[in-house]
């Protein structure tokens, strides 16, 4: 089996911030309780004229730059959104084209927030393997396009953004382990109601808002934390490593309160935690990939470093998965 490791990360996030002050002019809320239930203090919004396959390409046009792989040979695309520009084509699709991937095999796949770590696990199949060699994984999602803006449950968690991966054979380190798992029994506390071949687009759909996030929250949070933590501990004990073996935890972005509670059961210091979660909020796929590409930029992750990607999501999905940078 080949070693395959991360080799380039990019990121795009839209240029509009809207702060907890913006929200408390548009629903009953405050910066106070958002600030303290959350960890969120602003978050960014695609311009009217943005898909989700505008801000894949500028993220991954970032990372193909920084991994100096030319795209023509690109191997797989594997965009992880639950925000595509439309149900088909695949927004990976999409992004062959605009860089005249040629040879690239492209498909998208649908694990919400843990949309990222799912599909770095499947490219890390195809180039073990030696079936591919080089991929290309981003997660992007505009999730105001999906967001009730009366809401407010729901509406100050979430933002929109890209980030994006460019995977290849390496010849130390890389990746060491992978976990997923899923709980399709818990689907009903976070779907999207409308819009597909249950319940296809009708004036009715339209009226009752099935066209939005609909989510419970409360519930949520407890599994998220047993199964961020667990699939930590997983992943973890594949590579044979223990948790003080990390050098630094990317944790999916939800909730200021999930993740420390994660760190807290793993006996991780705050300072292990890289959060990105004031300034985005909640991007679903898009959150772990971006945090990966700031924490990288950053500094934050040095050769050698032990790094743990797990992230929890709609589905409910879940997973992570160990790097030795
Ligand atoms: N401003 C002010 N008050 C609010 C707001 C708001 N924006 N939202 C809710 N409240 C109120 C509620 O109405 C409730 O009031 P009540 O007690 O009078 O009924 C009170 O605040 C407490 O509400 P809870 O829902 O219990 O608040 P909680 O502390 O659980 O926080 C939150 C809510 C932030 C949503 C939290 O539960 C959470 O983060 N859950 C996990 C989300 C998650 O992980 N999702 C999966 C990934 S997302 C994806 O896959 C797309």
């Amino acid at each position: 089996m080949r070693k395959v490791g991360i080799i380039g990360v990019g990121e795009y996030l839209p240029k509009r911030i809207l702060t907890n002050a913006d929200l408390e002019k548009m629903v009953d809320t405050s910066d106070e309780w958002i600030t303290t239930r959350t960890g969120i203090k602003e978050r960014r919004l695609a311009a009217k004229n943005e898909a989700t396959s505008d801000l894949a390409i500028k993220a991954a046009k970032h990372a193909l730059l920084d991994a100096q792989l030319n795209p023509k040979d690109l191997d797989l695309i594997i965009v992880a959104t639950i925000t595509p520009d439309m149900s088909f084509p695949s927004v990976a699709c999409l992004l062959q084209n605009a860089f005249s991937a040629k040879k690239a095999v492209c498909f998208d796949i649908s694990a919400a927030c843990a949309g990222f770590v799912y599909a770095i696990t499947i490219a890390q199949q195809f180039i073990s393997r030696a079936i591919f060699k080089n991929a290309l994984v981003v997660g992007a999602e505009t999730l105001s396009s999906i967001t009730d803006w009366k809401d407010r449950n729901t509406c100050v968690l979430f933002g929109d953004g890209a980030g994006a991966a460019v995977l290849s054979e390496v010849s130390s380190g890389g990746i060491l382990s992978t976990y997923l798992g899923s709980d399709g029994s818990q689907a009903p506390l976070l779907m999207l109601p409308a819009g597909g071949s249950r319940n296809p687009a009708t004036h009715e759909t339209v009226d009752k808002r099935l066209h939005y996030i609909k989510m419970e929250g409360n519930e949520l949070f407890k599994i998220a934390v047993m199964a961020m933590t667990e699939a930590a501990k997983t992943a973890l004990k594949q590579a044979g490593l223990k948790c003080q073996d990390i050098d630094l935890v990317i944790p999916h972005q939800a909730n200021m309160r999930i993740i420390m509670a994660m760190a807290k059961k793993l006996n991780l210091a705050p300072e292990k935690i890289y959060l990105n979660i004031a300034k985005y909020g909640n991007m679903s796929s898009a959150s772990t990939a971006t945090a990966l590409c700031e924490a990288v930029k950053e500094g934050r992750i040095k050769k050698g470093d032990i790094v743990l990607l797990d992230a929890f999501g709609a589905g409910l999905v879940w997973g992570a998965c160990v790097i030795k940078w």
